[in-house]
């Protein structure tokens, strides 16, 4: 019995893009020891490094699924945007999309590496050097939050969401966008059986939590924890987003056409695309005993500090 792959282009934490495989195993990337976990230094470092082969790889039209998949489901549930935030905005692809459609953005990532060529590109946002889990915004400065591909990036999910859903006004939007949490855990990926001339998709173990420092590319580790989908469900609803539609589109004609040797590889979702709305706060009266005002970190006010301009549209 052999095993394979579907041969695509690897978004970071997707364990299915490793087209090379042995034995009846599916290959996923190669993971390294866990780095310490707690403060951020130790996550951001593998982005600072690797900014370019995110880069290179995935933006400026050099990746298909970015193209006919990504950026369009982006800026079909960004109409009516007026002010958003990018949480983990990279080199700004959906910055300067959000900001082509008439939105005032600020993107935010921790990586300078990303950041200098964000403000280089220009497009219309304005950037800050921030980590998910301690933004630099007053609360509710926000009617729209986007992230895309980078919890899996993020150490601690609670802290994320709950900064994410402090910047948020109520009634404003959280537009999320992850490998699909339960078919790319880690381990998932095609079987060639060769034996019962079969090809199937395997689920690796889903619902264990896994740290791990990925191998995307030859030298390019990065960190990448997998998360069963509750968490993510269950994290939002209990800071009141309330998931309003979700999307697991097959994979776009442009990856599939690296992947012709699976003829079952448009049955398999790489992205869930997640839209959750923030319950408007309870009217006088009807607020629960124990429900305190939403606090943001020490030093923020209500307006967005440190922003680097990313050039006019
Ligand atoms: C896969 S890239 C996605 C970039 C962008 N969202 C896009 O779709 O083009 C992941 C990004 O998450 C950022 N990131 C990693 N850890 C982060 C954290 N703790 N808080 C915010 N962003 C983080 C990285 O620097 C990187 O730019």
């Amino acid at each position: 019995m052999t095993g394979g792959m579907t041969g695509g282009i690897p978004l970071p934490g997707s364990q299915a893009a490793d087209p090379q495989a042995a034995g009846n195993q599916p290959a996923g990337n190669q993971a390294a020891e866990p780095q310490p976990s707690g403060d951020q230094p130790a996550d951001r470092e593998p982005w600072e490094r690797n900014a370019s082969w995110w880069q290179e790889n995935f933006t400026s039209g050099a990746d298909p699924e970015y193209e006919e998949q990504i950026l369009p489901l982006f800026a079909s549930h960004l109409t009516g945007a007026r002010l958003v935030l990018d949480v983990g905005t990279g080199e700004g692809q959906i910055a300067r999309l959000a900001a082509s459609l008439g939105a005032g953005v600020v993107g935010a990532d921790p990586s300078w590496a990303q950041l200098e060529v964000a403000v280089r590109r220009g497009g219309g946002a304005a950037y800050a050097r921030a980590d998910a889990h301690r933004l630099p915004f007053g609360d509710r400065s926000f009617d729209v939050a986007l992230v895309c591909l980078v919890l899996e990036h993020v150490e601690d999910l609670g802290a994320a969401l709950d900064e994410i859903a402090r910047v948020l006004q109520p009634g404003g939007r959280l537009l999320l966008a992850l490998n699909h949490p339960l078919l790319q855990a880690p381990g998932s990926g095609w079987i060639d059986d060769h034996i019962l001339g079969e090809q199937y998709w395997r689920i690796g173990p889903y619902l264990r939590e896994d740290r791990s420092l990925e191998e995307v590319a030859k030298g390019v580790l990065l960190p990448f924890v997998h998360r069963p989908l509750s968490a993510y469900v269950n994290g939002l609803a209990v800071r009141g987003l309330v998931v309003t539609r979700m999307e697991e589109p097959a994979p776009p004609p442009g990856f599939l056409a690296l992947a012709e040797e699976y003829s079952d590889a448009a049955s398999i979702p790489r992205l869930l695309f997640l839209r959750a709305e923030k319950l408007l706060p309870p009217a006088v009266g009807e607020q629960e005993p124990g429900d305190r005002p939403s606090t943001g970190p020490p030093g923020t006010g209500p307006l967005p500090r440190g922003l680097f301009s990313g050039g006019a549209a």
